[in-house]
């Protein structure tokens, strides 16, 4: 079967998952940006890939806006976010961002990175206030990302494993 990996990625980790992806798959991989929709519906398997902002995946909306020219194909859907892997967190994050006819597509999980120091100086910011609203919560409180987000501080994080992507492997196999 050939397929065809989509990924859009802001500081890199959703690069890497895709093309991770591509070495152990053999597909092709592309940006989201560069994808034209007439080159992508000549692959059976189209993958794709978005880092999460604020709960949601990037690039999403390409799969929305040509889901009636794709929807008979196998399609995949990852996400990479700074929190640990937790069903219930990605079962939110899913029906968020794959409403409706998209529900059916499966979604994966893998962890990123964080780095203030490499954000650009909205996200660098946007964060630093998130963790001051978040502060004045009770920890017991805190969702399971913004756990992360106040345990990371400002240190630099690198969570990326091939390891995330065994699900994935193991879906195309199936
Ligand atoms: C402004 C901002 C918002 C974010 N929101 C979330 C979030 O809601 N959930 C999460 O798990 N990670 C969140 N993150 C962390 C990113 O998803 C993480 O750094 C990921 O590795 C980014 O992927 P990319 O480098 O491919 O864009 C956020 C990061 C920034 C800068």
């Amino acid at each position: 079967m050939k397929g065809i990996i989509l990924f859009q990625s802001k500081y890199g980790t959703t690069k890497k998952y895709a093309e991770w992806l591509s070495e152990e798959t053999g597909f092709s991989v592309i940006e989201i940006k560069k994808a034209k929709i007439e080159d992508v519906k000549e692959y059976d398997v189209i993958i794709l890939g978005g880092g999460i902002y604020a709960s949601g995946i990037a690039g999403i909306s390409f799969l929305k806006k040509y889901f009636d020219i794709l929807k008979e194909k196998i399609l995949i859907v990852f996400c990479v976010g700074a929190s640990p892997f937790n069903e219930e967190a990605l079962r939110t994050i899913a029906a968020k961002n794959l409403k409706n006819e998209l529900s059916r597509i499966p979604c994966f999980y893998c962890r990123g990175a964080w780095n203030l120091e490499e954000m650009n100086v909205i996200d660098r910011t946007m964060c630093k206030m998130l963790r001051k609203v978040i502060a004045k919560k009770e920890p017991s409180e805190y969702e399971i990302w913004e756990k992360a987000l106040m345990a990371a501080g400002d240190r630099s994080c690198d969570w990326t494993d091939k390891e995330y992507l065994e699900p994935i492997i193991k879906y195309l196999n199936r």
